[in-house]
C-alpha cells in the first residue's frame, strides 16, 4: 500500500515490497540496486510506527521516537480517551484507537512501542510479535516468571527486531564497565551494592496521582485494561493508580531495581539469580497500597552476593551502583560518567579514571536495528534476566522467605 506523500513510484510498492525494502536497504547495494534510486532515499526509509499504552512514560517515548530521523508515527492505541486526544493534538492526522488490535491489524506498521501497565505488556509483546511487527517494550518485560518464560521463546522464534526499556543499557557507563572490567581492571568481583531512593512531601505517597475528572467508564475501555483479572465495576483510582496494586504490577523491583539489576548483569554477564530474598514494608505512607515502599533485596550469584534498597522517605544518596573488585571499584550514577577506583592491594600503580564513552540514544538504536536486523542494545534476554530477578524479589517478599531460582519457578502467580 502506497502513502500519498510518498510520491507516484512509491505507489507502486506494495507493503510486503516496501517491508523487505527496508530490510534489504540496510543489507547492502545489491538489494538497493533493485529498486530505482527514486524511490530508495527520503520516503522509503521510513519506519512506520505505532503506540500501544501512551499515558506518562509512552508521552515520553512519543517525543523520543518523534525526534528520530526515519522514523514516523501514525497510530496509538489507548483504552482512555483522555490520552488519544492529547495524541491527536501533539501529533496530527495520527490514528487512534482504543482497542490494541486494531493498530495491530494495520498492515502499513513496521514497529511498535508499547508502554502499558506490567499485567499487560506480555499480551502486547506477544501479539506485536505475531502480527510481524517489530517491537519496543517498556520494562519490566513481563509480569511474572511464566509469561517472562513465555515471552523469551516467543522472541527467539521471531524474527522481529525487540528492544526493552531499559535505556541504561545504552549508556556509555555500561560500554566503559564492560571494557573495564574485561581488560581486568576490575579483578574478581564477590559483591555488588546498589540503591535508589527518593522522598515526597509528608502526606503524599510516592507514585500517587489525581484521578482526573474525565477518568469516567464512559471514556475508557476498562475490560481491556483489565486484560483477564477479576471483573468489576470501573475504578478510577486503579486505573490511574495500578503500580499500587500487584494485580497490575510489581511494585519499585520492576519500576526501579531492574534499570540497576539489568546494568549490572549487563556489566558483569552475570546468569539468573540461584537465589533472592527481599524484605521490606508499607512503611512511608498507609495509603492503601499493597506494594512495599522501602525494601532490601538480596540477590546470589554464583561466588557473588549483589544488593539493591531503596526507600521512599529520604533521597540524600539518590542511587548509585557500585562493583566491588579485587583489583578495582566501579561506581555508576545515572547520566554521570563511569568512574574507577584502583585497588592499591592489586593494581599498586593503577590509576583512578572517569568513563568517556557516550551514552547512545536507545530508541534511535532500535530503529538503527529495525532497519539493519542487527541485535538492539536491549533486547529480550537482558530483559528475561532482569525480569526474573525483580520476580523472585517480589515472590520472596510475599512468600516472606529466601527463595531459589528452582523455588520461585515452581510458584503459580497470584493476583
Ligand atoms: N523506562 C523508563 O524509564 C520508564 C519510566 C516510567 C515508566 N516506565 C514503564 O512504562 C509503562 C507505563 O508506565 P506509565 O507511568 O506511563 O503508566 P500510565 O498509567 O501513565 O500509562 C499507561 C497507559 O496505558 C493505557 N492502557 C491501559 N490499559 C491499556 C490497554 N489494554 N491497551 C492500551 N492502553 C492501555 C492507560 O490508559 C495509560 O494511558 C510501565 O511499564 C512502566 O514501568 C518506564
Amino acid at each position: 500500500m502506497g502513502h500519498p506523500e510518498h510520491g507516484a513510484n512509491e505507489e507502486i510498492m506494495t507493503e510486503q515490497n516496501r517491508r523487505t525494502f527496508i530490510k534489504q536497504a540496510a543489507m547492502g547495494t545489491a538489494a538497493v540496486l533493485a529498486y530505482p534510486a527514486s524511490t530508495v532515499l527520503g520516503a522509503n526509509d521510513r519506519v512506520r510506527v505505532g503506540m500501544i499504552g501512551v499515558g506518562d512514560r509512552g508521552n515520553d517515548l512519543l517525543d523520543q521516537i518523534r525526534a528520530v530521523h526515519g522514523a514516523e508515527l501514525v497510530a496509538m492505541a489507548d483504552v482512555y480517551s483522555r490520552r488519544r486526544d492529547q495524541a491527536k493534538s501533539k501529533v496530527p492526522g495520527i490514528q487512534t484507537f482504543d482497542d490494541h488490535r486494531r493498530l495491530l491489524d494495520m498492515k502499513d506498521i513496521d514497529a511498535v512501542i508499547v508502554a502499558s501497565p506490567l499485567h499487560i505488556h506480555t499480551r502486547h509483546f506477544l501479539g506485536t510479535l505475531a502480527a510481524g511487527k517489530d517491537l519496543y517494550s517498556e520494562k519490566t518485560m513481563t509480569w511474572s516468571i511464566p509469561e517472562a518464560d513465555k515471552c523469551l521463546a516467543a522472541a527467539k522464534g521471531s524474527k522481529q527486531v525487540i528492544q526493552i526499556g531499559l535505556q541504561h543499557q545504552s549508556s556509555g557507563a555500561q560500554t566503559d564497565a564492560r571494557q573495564w572490567i574485561k581488560d581486568g581492571h576490575v579483578g574478581k568481583v564477590t559483591q555488588v551494592e546498589s540503591w535508589m531512593s527518593r522522598n515526597t512531601p509528608h502526606g503524599k505517597g510516592q507514585w500517587v496521582r489525581p484521578v482526573p475528572s474525565d477518568c469516567t467508564a464512559q471514556n475508557v475501555n476498562w475490560s481491556a485494561f483489565l486484560n483477564g483479572r477479576p471483573d468489576r465495576p470501573f475504578d478510577g483510582y486503579k486505573l490511574i493508580n495500578w503500580r499500587l496494586f500487584w494485580e497490575f504490577a510489581g511494585g519499585n523491583c520492576a519500576e526501579n531495581m531492574v534499570h540497576q539489576i539489568a546494568w549490572i548483569m549487563g556489566a558483569l554477564d552475570l546468569p539468573l539469580p540461584t537465589a533472592a530474598y527481599m524484605s521490606g514494608g508499607v512503611f512511608s505512607e498507609k495509603d492503601g497500597r499493597e506494594v512495599p515502599d522501602t525494601m532490601v533485596v538480596t540477590l546470589d550469584f554464583p561466588n557473588m552476593v549483589v544488593t539493591w534498597q531503596s526507600t521512599f522517605s529520604n533521597k540524600h544518596y539518590d542511587m548509585a551502583d557500585r562493583i566491588l573488585g579485587s583489583d578495582g571499584t566501579l561506581e555508576h550514577h545515572f547520566e554521570e560518567p563511569l568512574e574507577y577506583w584502583p585497588e592499591k592491594t592489586n593494581r599498586p600503580n593503577g590509576e583512578s579514571a572517569k568513563g568517556s564513552s557516550k551514552n547512545q540514544d536507545h530508541m534511535a538504536n532500535w530503529i538503527d536495528c529495525v532497519r539493519s536486523r542487527g541485535v538492539p542494545n536491549a533486547p529480550p534476554e537482558i530483559g528475561y534476566r532482569s525480569a526474573i530477578a525483580v520476580h523472585m524479589a517480589n515472590l520472596s517478599y510475599k512468600n516472606k522467605r529466601r527463595l531459589t531460582l528452582e523455588e520461585a519457578k515452581a510458584i503459580t502467580p497470584e493476583f
